[in-house]
């Protein structure tokens, strides 16, 4: 069977590792699986259907029924556009308390391993290289300090027009590090032959042209189409 390879993109809250992957992805024509985007369905999901978020069983059983699929224009559940509910920070919040929950995390794993498809796949999330794709290809970890992530989400949130404190976005980002970092099952943490990058002093062209450089290192440049 011919091998697809796998870059695994892994780190906090708002370290870039989003658009890093899709970057990537573009870049080398390869699937894109945003798993964050998968944890902030069942959230979205348990908080529409008043379903606690601390029930592992109930929320797993949920989890396995829905009807997930990525279009162009974001995230579709059992065929209703969820994009823009989804990436409320509610939800975010929502996600982050679910994730921690070894039946969600088992419930989705499947899921997450049938978007490896030809012609390769940039995986996106938190535990992408150390659990889901232990054998990828490349692994690369983003960091940025927390002051620096919070000034990145305030300045988005604000060209959307909305109007947030930075102090609050700063306080609700250490709480889900913290749960992130903390929890028993698949903590964030790089994988030991994960490549870290710090992005705080860096804009996003500097971070996708070291990925490019590491990811020619291990012989996926040979099939970028750029
Ligand atoms: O990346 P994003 O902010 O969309 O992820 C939402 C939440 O989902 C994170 O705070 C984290 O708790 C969880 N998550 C996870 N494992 C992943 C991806 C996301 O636990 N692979």
């Amino acid at each position: 069977m011919k091998h697809i390879p796998v870059i695994t993109v892994d780190g906090p809250s708002g370290s870039g590792k989003g658009t890093l992957a899709a970057r990537l992805a573009e870049h080398f024509g390869f699937h894109l699986l945003d798993s964050g985007a998968l944890y902030r369905v069942v959230a979205a999901a348990a908080l529409a259907r008043g379903t606690p978020l601390d029930d592992g069983a109930a929320l797993a059983e949920m989890a396995q029924a829905l009807n997930i699929r990525f279009e162009a224009d974001g995230v579709h559940v059992d065929g209703v556009h969820l994009e823009a509910r989804i990436r409320e920070e509610a939800v975010g919040e929502g996600a982050s308390r679910v994730a921690a929950l070894p039946q969600v995390r088992a419930a989705i794993h499947d899921l997450q391993l049938s978007f490896r498809q030809p012609p390769g796949l940039v995986a996106d999330g938190r535990d992408m290289g150390t659990v889901v794709f232990p054998g990828a290809d490349l692994k690369i970890f983003l960091e940025a300090s927390v002051e620096a992530r919070a000034q990145r989400r305030y300045n988005q949130l604000k060209n959307k027009g909305l109007s947030v404190s930075l102090p609050a976005l700063l306080a609700s980002l250490q709480e889900r590090d913290e749960r992130d970092r903390g929890r028993a099952v698949s903590p964030l943490e790089p994988a030991k032959d994960a490549h870290v990058i710090d992005s705080t002093a860096m804009d996003i062209d500097a971070v996708v042209s070291v990925a490019l450089q590491l990811a020619a290192g291990v012989g996926l440049g040979k099939t970028a189409q750029t």
